[in-house]
């Protein structure tokens, strides 16, 4: 895979704290991954995108970092590492580094001697700022709840946290802070590790701290000097090498992702947008009980599709991550055992022939589903637990809020991985940090490989079809019958082929369009076609020799 263009990769990605634990205390480690190193490359996935292993308090579990050089002894040693990287490399995996540099923990050295010091040289490494009369600078809210300012001790100065309150923003225009974060890439890019994914690297940049109207968004978000840092990072670090590179964009536009990814512009490889998967949010607030908008989803997943396509741009496809609930039980259904295995498949098909890089999140390829806790106790992430406090504190009752918090909450996709039927599903020795998915003992990764109609063979098949046929990842993008409101359709064009695919994201059988042409031969399926009617969560692809003239609706 060493030559293979970086186009053509599939990223899996690994929460390590809940990934597998070698030591017994509970939580997963760098070992515990070294150990299924295998496994991965059973799969037949490209790159192993680690989400932060560094020195950290865990307040936002690693994404609050108090030395980017060290590693967390949580999670082992700087030889782990080296060890991890070396046996991945042996069997063509590579590594990507999770690099959070929007803000630092307030546990880091920079922030410790800024804090209640004026005059330290660190105090400009931060957005520290006089308070408005009364209160903080700006109304601005941080994305975890509450307002974003938080007032030191000893003086009458607020700092700024878009996130947690001990997640300090970094100041990006104080070029020895440019400098400092340089250095920490670098420093990696020499550890030997393949690629880095960039933590809302489009927050880095602050505009004018004044009041607003709705969050404080739209002061910092894709601000005035992002690309120009963004390239600056790009040229000072990985910009000459071979690494590959994707960068979280929190709340960003269509012409900002094709900047950040345009290859002429020395920026990123790929971004991670987030759009698609808000259309289960009602009138734009997550933390409520919806269930998902189907056309506003193939609105928004084409949009992008087609715009970063036809711009030059590069997309990073997902449904899953460690901040987002599981998606067989988002826009699949997981009501019964059979449905979950139709509807993971259906799912994994449909994202794995778009266009982009796709990613896969850690249980997601064996189709774990959300683990619905029963209690506020079995919930960990600072984010639920906030949302919790303001879902009660609106006057939502305790178990509505239990609803909402079991269908958003990014704890869904952090239980630990599911490895076999034993003992907390084989993930460790001791009591895991957090609860296993009562599932496990029929949903795990032991049975999805012996059994070889599990969602697990779709997510090997398709990765292997990617990595074969050059359509999958150079092919153009071109949406059909977008106004069905049970079926995805699309089509990918290259060298004059074309791959048609089709989904169902229904319970029921669906007739196809009449004027839809299927004749070709099936590349991939989770069913057969019953007189040209596909069955609930049924999905396709068909390999057409030519390019049928595009079917009116
Ligand atoms: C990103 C991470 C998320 C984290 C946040 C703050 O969105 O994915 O887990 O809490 O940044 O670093």
């Amino acid at each position: 895979m060493s030559q293979q263009d970086w186009r053509k990769s599939v990223v899996y990605q690994i929460y390590p704290k809940s990934f597998n634990d070698t030591t017994g205390n509970g939580q997963g480690d760098i070992n515990g991954i070294t150990d299924k190193l295998d496994y991965l490359a059973y799969l037949g996935v490209d790159y192993l995108w680690l989400t932060p292993v560094y020195q950290s308090p865990m307040n936002d579990n690693g994404y609050d970092i108090s030395d980017y050089y060290q590693v967390n002894k949580l999670f082992g040693s700087l030889d782990d590492l080296r060890t991890l990287i070396s046996e991945a490399h042996r069997r063509d995996l590579k590594i990507m580094m999770d690099i959070v540099i929007n803000h630092t923990s307030t546990e880091h050295q920079w922030f410790k001697d800024a804090y209640n010091n004026p005059e330290s040289p660190y105090r400009d490494f931060y957005i520290f700022k006089k308070s408005k009369g009364k209160g903080p600078p700006t109304n601005w809210q941080s994305k975890f709840g509450g307002n974003a300012w938080q007032q030191e001790t000893e003086t009458d100065d607020y700092y700024l946290h878009l996130f947690d309150v001990s997640q300090a923003d970094l100041n990006w225009d104080n070029p020895q802070v440019r400098k400092e974060l340089h250095r920490i890439v670098k420093y990696w890019i020499d550890f030997g590790v393949d690629g880095f994914r960039f933590d809302v690297i489009n927050l880095i940049s602050k505009g004018a701290f004044k009041d607003s109207e709705r969050t404080g968004k739209e002061f910092y978000t894709d601000g005035p000097h992002v690309h120009e840092y963004i390239h600056e990072l790009n040229r000072a670090t990985f910009g000459d090498t071979d690494l590959m590179t994707v960068g979280e964009m929190s709340s960003t536009t269509l012409d900002h992702c094709l900047k950040y990814t345009q290859p002429e512009r020395q920026e990123l490889h790929s971004v991670f947008n987030f759009h698609p998967l808000k259309v289960d949010y009602a009138g734009g607030d997550k933390w409520t009980n919806a269930s998902m908008d189907f056309l506003q989803l193939k609105e928004i997943l084409m949009d992008w599709q087609v715009g970063i396509y036809e711009g030059g741009g590069w997309n990073a496809i997902f449904w899953c991550n460690h901040d987002q609930p599981r998606i067989v039980s988002r826009f699949g259904n997981d009501a019964t055992e059979a449905l979950r295995v139709q509807s993971g498949k259906m799912l994994a098909i449909v994202l794995h022939m778009l266009q982009g890089t796709p990613y896969i999140y850690q249980g997601e390829e064996i189709g774990m589903t959300n683990p619905n806790f029963t209690s506020i106790d079995q919930y960990q992430d600072v984010e639920a637990i906030n949302a919790y406090k303001s879902l009660l504190e609106r006057g939502v009752s305790e178990a509505e809020a239990l609803i909402i918090l079991n269908q958003k909450s990014r704890d869904n996709s952090r239980t630990p991985m599911l490895w076999n039927d034993e003992r907390h599903a084989g993930f460790t020795e001791g009591e895991p940090w957090m609860d296993v998915n009562h599932n496990y003992r029929h949903i795990n990764f032991q049975q999805a490989m012996e059994d070889p109609n599990s969602i697990l063979q779709t997510y090997r098949k398709l990765i292997t079809l990617r990595h074969q046929y050059d359509i999958v990842t150079y092919g153009d993008i071109e949406p059909l019958y977008m106004t069905h409101p049970e079926l995805f359709i699309y089509r990918r064009n290259y060298e004059g082929k074309s791959w048609l695919v089709i989904a169902n994201f229904s319970e029921h059988s669906v007739p196809l369009p009449e004027s839809l042409n299927i004749e070709g031969a099936v590349v991939i399926a989770n069913s057969e076609l019953n007189q040209r009617t596909i069955e609930g969560y049924g999905a396709m692809v068909i390999a057409q020799e030519e390019k049928w003239e595009k079917e009116s609706e």
